[in-house]
């Protein structure tokens, strides 16, 4: 793989400001990006894992902090994009991490409201306790133990459920999931629970994942059928529902895709701009990633700054279904992927709130 010099990231990026702190002790990288304040203030989860290189996880950051900008604006939920990373080398020792997250917090703090944070890939409520005790008060989604609202995972997945309710009716005729076959990739914490909420909607459900004891629980205990990591996109499916990690929709896998659909919660599931060019060629439906996943966000962000009770912001979460209508109604007006019809409703209401 080409390596991208950190230079030329920076300069081809659009957003504003970018902070990377070496973190001695452990030798993990923090990277944390702002990229857009202008809808309202930035923030974001903590994505936490090692990666192959400085640049790359300053690559993600970057474009992991925009598509939050789009998410938020998406939705008309008033905060800015923004993003952190935490690249750790791949030995780090558990008794170190507590240690790393409240620098890391104490970095946030730093900040002064410049970012706040939450959750993310490989990154817990748990966590988020740890790094509130330095960070705080810009730290969501603790434990609720800790003064938080726990998990954003089942939030993140309503959003994806409602947005799937959206596709299924413009491709059926009914909102209903009952007896679609939906392929479910990846069962960490969104995945599970969109199985949960697609088994009590009637739904046939096959899984895919690489991590061992989720296969045992999902195909030995629950009995749902386990597709391999590898043969997963040649599955013929209604919906193909990408929940792991990103850039799996590409050039290699789009040929494959044997469903209607696909919409999932993993952020950038894009590999390049052009593919959501490919489905629309392949008459495949493309739910944009960041009008569904804005859930957990939203909802976390909202019952712990805003006073709405689980209540409120499972219903905000659940107008997923109806924002997605409207997109796919630009989308066929316009003639453009629903993708574009996104990116312009949300440049539309950035533009709007500018000063
Ligand atoms: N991980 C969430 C996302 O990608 C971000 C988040 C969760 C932010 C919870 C705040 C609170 O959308």
């Amino acid at each position: 793989m080409t390596v991208v010099h950190v230079e030329t990231l920076l300069k081809d990026w659009d957003g504003e400001e970018v902070v990377i702190r070496y973190d001695r002790p452990t030798g993990a990288w923090i990277i944390i990006a702002v990229h857009n304040s202008q809808f309202g203030p930035p923030g974001g989860g903590t994505r936490m894992k090692p990666y192959p290189s400085l640049e790359a996880a300053v690559k993600d950051a970057l474009s992991l902090s925009r598509a939050m900008t789009y998410k938020y604006a998406a939705a008309d939920f008033p905060l800015g994009g923004a993003k952190a990373v935490i690249n750790t080398p791949p030995d780090l020792k558990p008794e170190d991490r507590p240690g790393l997250l409240r620098r890391y917090g104490s970095l946030v703090k730093q900040l002064g409201g410049l970012f706040m944070t939450g959750p993310d890939v490989g990154t817990s409520p748990e966590d988020m306790d740890v790094v509130g005790e330095t960070g705080s008060p810009h730290v969501r989604g603790r434990t609720e133990a800790a003064g938080g609202v726990g998990s954003s995972a089942p939030p993140t997945a309503l959003g994806v459920f409602s947005g799937m309710e959206a596709v299924c009716e413009r491709l059926f005729g009914s909102p209903s999931l009952a007896g679609r076959r939906v392929v479910v990739q990846g069962v960490g914490g969104v995945g599970a629970s969109l199985i949960d909420l697609l088994r009590a909607a009637g739904a046939e459900i096959l899984f895919t994942d690489v991590n061992e004891a989720a296969i045992g629980r999902f195909r030995d205990e629950a009995g749902l059928q386990f597709v391999s990591p590898d043969s997963v996109y040649d599955a013929p499916c209604d919906i193909f529902s990408p929940n792991a990690l990103g850039g799996v929709i590409n050039q290699t896998t789009i040929p494959r895709l044997n469903c209607k659909a696909v919409a999932g919660g993993a952020n950038n599931q894009l590999g390049e701009p052009e593919d959501a060019e490919r489905l629309r060629v392949r008459g495949i439906l493309y739910a944009p990633d960041f009008v569904l996943n804005i859930g957990g966000a939203m909802a976390v962000t909202g019952m712990e700054t805003m006073g709405w009770t689980r209540e409120q912001a499972n219903e905000n979460v659940r107008k997923v279904r109806q924002n997605l209508r409207q997109i796919l109604d630009m989308a066929e007006a316009e003639g453009v992927t629903p993708e574009a019809a996104a990116r312009r409703l949300a440049d539309l209401r950035i533009a709007a709130a500018r000063p």
